[in-house]
């Protein structure tokens, strides 16, 4: 199968400071990446790069068969391309409601060019309650997001990639901030997300978490990929030893 994305010697340096060397990487259609690697090791930096949130200084990005010019590579052209990114600083509108977030730069509108209120609304209901389950008392298309549980303001990130139908879907620690039952949908969504034929790249501290639901590891360390295992190659405990001896803490 043709890769969905290929990295290709990315490098990325803010100032002095090298955060991302020589990435090379690629991801398949129905595959769950797991990206992990200590504090600073360059995750953050290497999903924002394909999110086009940051810019790669130099290397190739190859999305869908297409090389990216990387001087114009952005959000708008990454979500062109079906990649949807729930960041780990959160990149929701917080002053926005509910349902103009998730059809920001996306709006649906008549011919005249207006928005679609009243559609879109009840669109956005249906994604946060029908399919991601919340139940929360202040889940109403009209609250801002700035009202919402950290739970639920995850759920309408990742509703998002699911309603506009992605085909890569990045989730930056998705598991932070959420009650075990949110977990669970979660771990849920990106296995339906995998059934669909998508590709996932999830970052998470949760060994445990990202091992059942991930079919490949890349480990991180200094901004360099050290190593890409398939899970059918480890255990849990293999992997969790791993992490301890690049970070040098020893069992
Ligand atoms: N905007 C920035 N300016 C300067 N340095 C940065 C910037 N963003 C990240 N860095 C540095 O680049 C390195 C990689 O950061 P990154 O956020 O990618 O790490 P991470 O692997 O996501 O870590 P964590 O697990 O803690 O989220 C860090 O040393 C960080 O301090
Ligand atoms: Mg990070």
């Amino acid at each position: 199968m043709k890769p969905l994305i290929r990295l290709e010697h990315i490098t990325k340096t803010f100032g002095r400071i090298t955060a991302l060397e020589d990435i090379c990487l690629e991801l398949h259609p129905n595959e769950v990446v797991g990206l992990i690697g200590d504090n600073g090791a360059g995750k953050s930096t290497l999903v924002s790069i394909i999110a086009g949130v940051l810019r790669a200084d130099s290397g190739r990005l190859v999305i869908k068969e297409y090389e990216m010019d990387l001087r114009r590579y952005s959000v708008s052209r990454a979500r062109s391309f079906g990649i949807e990114t729930v960041h780990q600083r959160r990149a929701l509108g917080d002053q926005q409601p509910i349902w103009r977030n998730l059809f920001m730069g996306r709006h649906r509108t008549n011919r005249l060019g207006m928005i679609k209120h009243r559609e879109e609304k009840q669109s956005a209901m249906a994604v946060l309650k029908d399919f991601m389950g919340l139940t929360g008392v202040g889940i109403h298309p009209d609250s801002p997001v700035s009202k919402l549980s950290g739970g639920e303001r995850q759920g309408l990130a990742i509703g998002r990639a699911v309603y506009f139908d992605s085909d890569i879907v990045i989730l930056d620690e998705p598991f932070n901030a959420l009650a075990i039952n949110e977990v669970q949908k979660v771990l849920k969504f990106i296995r339906r997300l995998k059934q669909a034929k998508k590709a996932v790249i999830i970052i998470s501290h949760n060994l445990q978490q990202i091992y059942d639901v991930s079919d490949r590891f890349v480990l991180m360390d200094r901004g360099r990929i050290i190593n890409h295992i398939m899970k059918s190659d480890v255990q849990l405990d293999d992997l969790t030893r791993i992490l301890m001896k690049i970070a040098g803490t020893t069992p």
